[in-house]
């Protein structure tokens, strides 16, 4: 499938800005999305050579003006990529910041997709929308509840709009990363860096899978392998109360 012009949300670190660069080197138009102004326009300076390049800087709280732009330009291929979490028992978190987690990564790539989908119907074109989720969003994620609880929001919407659209052009995509060496981690600490234990993928990779699953349509992609096997493993074996206290401990050894 030839692009058009394809939108990422978060490219301003980790794995969107990892996927601006592949898809830049593609010579796909790009609008480009994050919080961080300064280090979008050093990405539009860097591909000025290849491609077109806007970037829209604003927080998903407020993301009027990017949703503006969806419904004029009706981008064909849409990366919602953006995303955040807090690590600790949720209620020990002020409850709004635990409401705007969900905001960010649930009700942000819903009105997302929406509003891409139905511009692309009513330009009459066909089109990918790719939203990121995570291995969490498949299984009990205490120490991050919200986060889990949000990704398996968009797992959950991504697969049954893909029905809903697919007959008319339009596939709904879902990723579901394992750990990617990226900020994310150390801001959910709120730390300088944080050690992770187990198997960790770079952005390149994690950027690489995304665009493979975008190339042979696939519905849902978990990626790496080690993962898959994790998820199968831990949905289909392991009990409950065996997973929780895992992931509890887990994340707690990032917040210490
Ligand atoms: N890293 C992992 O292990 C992992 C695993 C599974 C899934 N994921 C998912 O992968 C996606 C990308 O995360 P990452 O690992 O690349 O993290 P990252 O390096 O922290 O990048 C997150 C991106 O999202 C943007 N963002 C965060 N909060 C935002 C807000 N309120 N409004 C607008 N933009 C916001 C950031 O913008 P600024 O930098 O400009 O503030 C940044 O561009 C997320 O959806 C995450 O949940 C990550």
């Amino acid at each position: 499938m030839q692009f058009q012009l394809a939108l990422v949300t978060g490219a301003s670190s980790g794995i969107g800005e990892a996927l601006a660069r592949l898809l830049a080197s593609k010579s796909i138009p790009l609008i480009l999305h994050g919080r961080n102004e300064e280090k979008l326009h050093a990405l539009a300076a860097e591909f000025a050579d290849r491609v077109s390049v806007t970037t829209i800087a604003t927080p998903l709280e407020r993301r009027e003006s990017l949703l503006k732009t969806i419904r004029e330009q009706a981008p064909d291929l849409v990366i919602n990529n953006a995303g955040y979490t807090l690590y600790g028992n949720a209620g020990n978190h002020p409850t709004q910041d635990e409401m705007k987690i969900l905001e960010v990564n649930g009700a942000a790539p819903l009105e997302i997709t929406l509003e891409a989908a139905k511009a692309l119907l009513r330009k009459k074109k066909s089109g990918i929308i790719l939203n990121v989720s995570s291995i969490l969003g498949d299984f009990p994620s205490p120490g991050t509840s919200i986060y889990g609880a949000s990704k398996a929001f968009v797992k959950s919407f991504s697969i049954n709009l893909d029905y809903e659209l697919a007959p008319h052009g339009i596939r709904v995509l879902v990723s579901s990363p394992g750990q990617v060496v990226t900020a994310l981690a150390a801001r959910a600490a709120k730390k300088e860096r944080v050690t992770r234990k187990g198997p960790l993928l770079s952005p390149e990779f994690a950027a690489q899978q995304i665009w493979w699953q975008i190339e042979k349509q696939k519905a849902v992609h978990i990626f790496d392998w080690r993962y898959r096997w994790g998820t199968w493993i831990t949905t289909h074996l392991l009990p409950k109360w065996f997973v929780k206290k895992v992931i509890r401990k887990w994340i707690q050894s990032r917040e210490i």
